[in-house]
Formats: structure tokens, C-alpha cells, sequence
């Protein structure tokens, strides 16, 4: 490798996860509000996968290099950017409107979506909570301002979102219901603060959500994680002025129950964490980080790959959240360093 030059994962045209190469692109030059950025570790999201599948079109710049979240060292600023050279930082959001990704050793990132990484926390953990918790954050406070006290069903705990939401909602003072796959997803989902948890594999939820309601109370905050969700289930065991989440399954066109809705003065919220400004972003990105410096925000690592394997760490992601096969539980990495 000569200077100049890093290793990278990239694809010039969209489809199968197999459309993804590995090899030597340059290292970007900072502009003048970026750092340029050592990439320790990087996290792969579902969104990475279905702008490389083509189902999300996004402007990609060509090669394109995949992945919104990274973590490392700032190793080389532009003229206004108020990051050292030295400093650890995480940050999500790249690879998005014309911005290269991060599946590299170097990214070149503007500053407003960096932020410092504790001391404490390592790169790894600190990547694979990035776009995860600041979803998590942004949903359970900016849009639907949980109260201590309150009841969150969260469908899809053992997931990245629904885990971030399980311990975020936990820590606020809430009390926690959620569903997950296996015993061994639902143990974790417990100690991640989970009150409850239904295994929605083994268990008929239509019967066991009301059980559970009736003894926490009806649910303040229902949290939908998943692409197809059911408000015939949902509705009955809302309180009232409660609040339904979406924010996942674009295609989906789940039937709406007008009727009981309305009649509880219910409320549905959907958002896309990117569509959150900088600063919003930062504020959830700031208060995550002094959970994760106490403890209070632990993410999963569920598996890790070198940039060379980043078409098999997109392939696992497919199976995991497009087609449920996978029994992982935490995120999936790219380690530039690993080979
Ligand atoms: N709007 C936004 O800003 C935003 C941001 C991030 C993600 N998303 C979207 O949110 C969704 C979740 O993302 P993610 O990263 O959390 O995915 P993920 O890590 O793959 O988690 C999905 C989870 O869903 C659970 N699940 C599957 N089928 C289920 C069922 N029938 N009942 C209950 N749980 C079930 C699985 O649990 P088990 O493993 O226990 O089986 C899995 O852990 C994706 O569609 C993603 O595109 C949206």
C-alpha cells in the first residue's frame, strides 16, 4: 500500500450483498469543517443494506464506500475544525447525501456529527451504539417526551434499536415490556432492564400482552421496531393520550383500526433518525454518551468482520433483519483492523 492510500470496502452498482469489493481507494482529504478520522471500528445498519440492495435510492457518489457509523482517532483537521488532531471520537450518519461511508481505514467526517468518545468507552461499543441509540434517544424523548413512570412496549427488544430503546426507556424511569426470540434473547433483554418479555416465538402474544398489562397498567409509549406492525394488538392495550412509534418498514401497509384509535385520543409518531437536524442529533449523542460512560447504555457486539468481509457482515444483516434467520444478539462490526 503506498502513501496516500487506504484499504476500503466499496460498490459502484447497487444489488446482492456480492456487488460489495474490498481494496485500495485514496485517502480522503479533509474539508474545512472535517476531521479526518483513523477508523477503529464501524457498525453495520439495516439502512446500509438496502441502499447497497438498491430499495433505498440515495445520490451515491462512485465507488461508494457503505456504512453510516464509525468510531477512532482524529488524525489529521481542516482549517475550521475545531477537533484536535488526537481526539476519540463516534459519530453516525455518513455515507448518506453524497457522503462517503465508513467501511475504511480513513473517513473524512464534518464535525457536527462527531462527539467525543469517554474515555471509558471503547471504539467497538461506542460504533455499534452510534446510530442505534441516537434513534433510540430521538424517538423515546424528542418525539414522544417519555415521563419517568410511564409504560413502554417495545416490540423487537433484542434488536439494535430495541435493545437501545429496553435500556434508554429503563434508565429514564420507565417500566419495560418488550418481546424477543429465544430464552437466551430474552435473559439478555432482562438484564438489559427489561420488566417483561414475551417470547414471541414460543408464546401467543395476543394472550400474554394483556396478562402482562394487567398487571403494569395499560402502555403509555408503544415502540414498534418492526416492518409489519399489528394495531389490532396494539390499540386494546394502549392508555389513554398514548403513543404509538413507527419507524421502520417502508413498504409496509399495515390495516389501521380508526375507530378504537381515536376513541383512546391515541397518538402515531413516525420519524427517521436522519431527518433529525445536527444539533438535535447531538444532544441525544451527548446524553448517550453518559450512559455509556455509567453503564447505563451497554451495546452489544454480536459479530465482527475485516473490511474484506464486509459483503458477508451485509449478508448476516440481511439475515437478521430482512429475512429473521439469524440468531445473533448485538451488532455486526467492520474492523479495519482486522484482517
Ligand atoms: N426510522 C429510523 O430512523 C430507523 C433507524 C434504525 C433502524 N430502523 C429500522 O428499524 C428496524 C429495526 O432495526 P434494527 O437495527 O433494530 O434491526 P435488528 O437489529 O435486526 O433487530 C430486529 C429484531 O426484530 C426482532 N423480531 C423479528 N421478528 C419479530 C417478531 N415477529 N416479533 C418480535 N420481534 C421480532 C428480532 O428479534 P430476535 O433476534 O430476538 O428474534 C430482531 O432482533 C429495521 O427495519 C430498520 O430499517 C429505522
Amino acid at each position: 500500500m503506498s502513501a496516500g492510500q487506504m484499504r476500503a470496502a466499496w460498490f459502484t452498482e447497487t444489488g446482492p450483498p456480492d456487488v460489495i469489493r474490498s481494496g485500495l481507494l485514496p485517502v480522503p482529504v479533509p474539508g474545512s469543517r472535517q476531521a479526518l478520522v483513523r477508523v477503529e471500528a464501524a457498525a453495520c445498519n439495516p439502512i446500509d443494506t438496502y441502499i447497497r440492495a438498491g430499495t433505498v435510492r440515495l445520490p451515491l457518489p462512485r465507488p461508494y464506500i457503505p456504512g453510516c457509523d464509525l468510531a477512532g482517532t482524529v488524525v489529521a483537521v481542516g482549517a475550521d475544525c475545531e477537533l484536535q488532531i488526537g481526539d476519540r471520537v463516534w459519530g453516525s450518519n455518513q455515507g448518506l447525501s453524497g457522503r462517503q461511508g465508513t467501511f475504511s481505514e480513513f473517513c473524512a467526517v464534518d464535525q457536527q456529527w462527531l462527539y467525543p468518545l469517554p474515555e471509558s468507552v471503547s471504539a467497538k461499543h461506542a460504533a455499534a451504539g452510534a446510530l442505534v441509540g441516537i434513534t433510540a434517544h430521538l424517538g423515546l424523548f424528542l418525539h414522544a417526551g417519555l415521563q419517568p413512570g410511564e409504560t413502554v412496549f417495545v416490540n423487537g427488544g433484542s434488536g439494535g434499536v430495541g435493545s437501545a430503546v429496553v435500556q434508554l426507556a429503563k434508565a429514564a424511569g420507565a417500566q419495560v415490556i418488550t418481546t424477543a426470540g429465544s430464552p437466551e434473547k430474552a435473559e439478555l433483554c432482562r438484564l438489559s432492564g427489561a420488566d417483561h418479555v414475551i417470547l414471541y416465538r414460543d408464546e401467543d402474544i395476543d394472550q400474554r400482552l394483556p396478562e402482562i398489562v394487567g398487571r403494569t397498567g395499560l402502555i403509555h409509549l408503544w415502540f414498534e421496531t418492526l416492518r409489519m406492525p399489528s394495531l389490532d394488538r396494539c390499540i386494546p392495550q394502549m392508555a389513554m393520550r398514548g403513543r404509538i412509534i413507527f419507524m421502520a418498514g417502508r413498504d409496509s401497509r399495515p390495516e389501521f383500526p380508526v375507530g378504537p384509535f381515536y376513541v383512546r385520543d391515541l397518538r402515531a409518531i413516525g420519524f427517521a433518525m436522519f431527518n433529525a437536524s445536527a444539533d438535535e442529533q447531538r444532544q441525544s449523542a451527548l446524553e448517550l454518551n453518559n450512559m455509556l460512560a455509567d453503564g447505563r447504555y451497554r451495546p452489544a457486539v454480536g459479530a465482527e468482520f475485516g473490511i474484506a468481509a464486509a459483503a458477508q457482515a451485509h449478508l448476516l444483516q440481511e439475515q437478521k433483519t430482512i429475512r429473521n434467520e439469524s440468531s445473533i444478539h448485538g451488532k455486526i462490526l467492520i474492523l479495519p483492523g482486522m484482517t
